[in-house]
């Protein structure tokens, strides 16, 4: 992890211009893992140069795998086949991001060899019960600390079997991380959720070329097959994005386009939720880049109001919620959240590290176990808010900065290098006051 930084973040102009925000982070995760497991060599384009998908790639370059990097966003991934991996004698760290360590428990417990899966102080706070639960029901053996922490030691060489299991709560890593281990399974491994998630697993298999039967809420696969080299191109992180939408929503006078978005719907409810909200917000140009939908954005300054965010959308905003809290702080009136239990056990506890990093610009927020109420219209001050390493708590206070009448100290921002590397510099070229603090 980089040195700990903080951020002085003000008023800002108004928001113009085109912005182009980096490559999706579950995309990126995805592209290397399948990319080392096929056979054949992989191109990935406008993969993430975040500290989480590098970490997936070091992972992996530990495990043996080749993986070339001719020009930043691009890798060549030399695919070593689904058997091809090799033990690593070191431990294997995942950094910041769960998705890597969920998503390798499930393709290391299909391994003939031992791996020992780290992360940094806030992944190991993480739970893991779920994705080891449900694998050692397919015969895996994996050991964690006390409460199913990490470190994960995942032995090897273990007989797994297809199982059919119906997600307790709506995860994408989990339903990814049992789909990773099916391939190694004998037999079918048959996933249920209880709300649709992010599909990038099943689609991109089916990019690789294996069989797989998916809908939304279901997927089915079957081991035995091969996966085969493919080019992957990455559309721009809607979660990016996002920090983006809402800025130029609340500011008054701007209009910004954010250029070639992933529209996958399992990732757009924060969309929907501003214009519910009344956000400016067009797209154009929509268009497929490498099997995915993407758009331009253009987001003109809108007033917004407070809504009820429908439950519905959750796990299709699920890491939109501290982008959500400050749209809602801007709104006049009061939104609510709730169904979204799941935030508190994120890169940090969100709903409470919105709550107390908004209540020390000014706003009002009652905190409730599985949601928040916001009070909308305050006017916010300067102050000091603490982003408890959360990348994500780090871009949203920065955006609730712009409206407060003086200077925001932003503390413990240099995770926001682990999915949006540059986001100062980006959003400080878009209008945005924020600089590094001495
Ligand atoms: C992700 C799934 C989500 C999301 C995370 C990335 C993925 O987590 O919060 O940032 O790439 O599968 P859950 O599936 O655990 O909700």
């Amino acid at each position: 992890m980089s040195a700990r930084q903080d951020w002085i973040a003000g008023s800002g102009a108004p928001l113009r211009g085109r912005v182009r925000v980096p490559g999706d982070k579950s995309v990126s995760h995805r592209a290397v893992m399948l990319g080392a497991l096929a056979q054949g060599v992989t191109r990935v384009t406008g993969f993430l140069e975040g500290e989480d998908t590098r970490a997936t790639a070091r992972v992996f370059q530990q495990l043996g795998v080749r993986i070339d990097t001719p020009s930043v966003s691009e890798r060549i991934v030399h695919g070593v086949g689904l058997h091809g991996l090799r033990a690593s004698a070191a431990a294997l760290d995942c950094g910041n991001a769960g998705t890597g360590m969920r998503l390798l428990a499930g393709a290391l417990a299909g391994q003939g060899f031992d791996s020992v899966l780290i992360g940094d102080e806030s992944l190991s706070r993480r739970p893991m019960r779920r994705v080891t639960e449900p694998l050692a029901a397919m015969g895996a053996r994996i050991d964690s600390m006390e409460g199913g922490l990490p470190p994960l030691r995942i032995h090897g060489s273990r007989a797994l079997q297809g199982i059919e299991y119906t997600l307790p709560v709506a995860s994408a890593q989990v339903k990814s991380a049992l789909l990773l281990a099916g391939l190694y399974a004998q037999g079918e491994t048959v996933v249920r959720e209880p709300h649709p998630t992010r599909d990038y697993t099943e689609r991109m298999l089916a990019a690789f070329g294996w069989p797989i039967d998916y809908a939304p809420g279901y997927a089915r696969l079957s081991g035995g097959h091969t996966l085969r080299a493919t080019e992957v191109a990455v559309p721009a992180d809607f979660s990016s994005a996002a920090f983006f939408l809402v800025a130029a929503s609340v500011i008054p006078g701007s209009d910004l386009t954010l250029e070639a978005v992933g529209m996958n719907p399992r990732r757009t409810g924060l969309l929907q939720a501003l214009r519910l909200m009344g956000a400016d917000i067009d797209e154009t140009e929509a268009r497929e880049q490498g099997g995915e939908p993407v758009a331009d954005l253009r987001v003109r300054h809108a007033p917004l109001r407070g809504i009820a965010v429908p439950e519905a959308l959750v796990p299709d905003m699920i890491d939109e919620f501290p982008a959500l809290f400050v749209a809602a702080a801007c709104a006049q009136g009061t939104t609510t959240v709730s169904g979204a239990a799941e935030l508190r056990v994120k890169e940090s506890d969100r709903i409470a590290t919105m709550a107390q990093g908004l209540r020390a610009l000014g706003a009002t927020i009652d905190e409730r176990p599985d949601g928040a109420a916001i009070l909308g219209g305050a006017a916010l001050h300067g102050g000091t808010a603490d982003s408890h390493g959360d990348h994500r708590i780090a871009m949203s206070l920065a955006v609730a900065a712009q409206l407060a009448d003086g200077d925001v100290h932003i503390t413990d921002v240099s995770n926001v290098a682990t999915s949006f590397p540059g986001f100062d510099a980006l959003a400080r070229d878009a209008g945005l006051a924020l600089r590094m603090a001495q």
